[in-house]
């Protein structure tokens, strides 16, 4: 539980840094500055009424003190902003009935909507490829920065046929390679399922496969977060459907719909019968209308590689 409320921290955190001014307190000379998006990423305040974000090239981690992109072992103190995304996100969906969005443990482009005990497995379009766990929506590569494979491969053992988490009909190892983790994936014969326990393709008559078949419903309307730095309520309005709500809690919003034949309320800021809508909920709203406008900067620190 614990390790699951530091990922929205770290999330929020990067909420309002994006929505305050990364460049606060900036001195001269020192125009890059850290990121808690990642320990590559860095603002950029060269334009101090215009930060912009960029990543350091390869694996290099952005060095605040030497304003450079260095070899991570390089830069004091370490920084360890990706290990503990990379660690702290969960690979399932919740036993609680709370909605959430779920990245895949090693398909970037997939990720898994979990509401109320029910799961549907999602693919991003293809003009935004990627599930980014910083937006909890699908991205461009870039900045989605998914890291999927590290994720997966830093969970289970090397060179061991583990289990699709999602699907029984095929199976996956990861290898490491230079430093780099490889995903290898493998089909079972026609018939046959990868079984777990045996970490092997049996027949399929010869056991039970217990991946949950995703169920079939509608997709809660976007936005599936909301930013709760304004908001003074326990919950707060859905900008574009009055049945449902976000909860506001101090590391974040949470998406949640009322019950049957119930509106959010705007005035008692809860769930009702005849609940009174917000006036401003506009049922065509477009999600991306509110979303951080990003801008990446081309202009990168040095490159130090000693
Ligand atoms: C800084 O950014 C603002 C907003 O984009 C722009 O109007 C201004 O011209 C920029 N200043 C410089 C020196 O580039
Ligand atoms: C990703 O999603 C697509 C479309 O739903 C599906 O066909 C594919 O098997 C998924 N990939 C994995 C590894 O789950
Ligand atoms: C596979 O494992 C199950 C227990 O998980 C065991 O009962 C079964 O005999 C094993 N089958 C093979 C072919 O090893
Ligand atoms: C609702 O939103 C759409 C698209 O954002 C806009 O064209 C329309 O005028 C809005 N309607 C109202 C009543 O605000």
């Amino acid at each position: 539980m614990l390790l699951k409320v530091s990922v929205f921290i770290i999330f929020a955190i990067f909420k309002s840094q994006a929505a305050l001014d990364p460049c606060r307190g900036v001195v001269e000379g020192k125009n890059y500055v850290m990121n808690p998006r990642g320990c590559s990423w860095f603002f950029s305040c060269e334009n101090r009424t215009d930060p912009q974000e960029g990543k350091c090239p390869h694996d290099l981690h952005f060095n605040v003190q030497s304003q450079s992109c260095s070899y991570p072992e390089n830069v004091f103190p370490r920084c360890t902003l990706d290990d503990d995304l990379i660690a702290n996100t969960p690979t399932k969906c919740p036993t609680n009935n709370d909605m959430r969005l779920v990245p895949h443990p090693f398909e970037c482009s997939n990720y898994t909507l979990c509401w109320q005990r029910n799961w549907q497995n999602l693919k991003c379009p293809d003009d935004r490829p990627h599930f980014s766990i910083f937006d909890m929506d699908c991205n461009t590569e870039f900045l989605a920065d998914c890291k999927a494979v590290d994720r997966f491969c830093g969970s289970v053992e090397l060179e061991q046929f583990e289990a699709n988490p999602q699907g029984c009909d095929d199976f996956v190892m990861c290898s490491e390679c230079e430093n780099n983790y490889k995903l290898h994936n493998f089909q079972c014969l026609p018939g046959f399922k990868f079984n777990k326990g045996n970490k092997t393709c049996l027949g399929e008559n010869d056991f039970e496969c217990h991946v949950k078949e995703s169920l079939a419903f509608d997709l809660p309307p976007r936005p599936f977060t909301t930013d709760c730095s304004e908001v003074t309520t326990l919950r707060t309005h859905h900008p574009g459907d009055c049945q449902y709500y976000f909860y506001c809690t101090s590391t974040g919003s949470m998406l949640a719909k009322c019950g049957d034949g119930e509106n959010f309320d705007y005035e008692d800021a809860e769930c009702k019968v005849n609940g009174v809508c917000h006036p401003n909920i506009n049922s065509t709203f477009e999600a991306e209308k509110i979303k951080i406008e990003r801008k990446i900067t081309n202009n990168i620190p040095r490159i130090d590689l000693n």
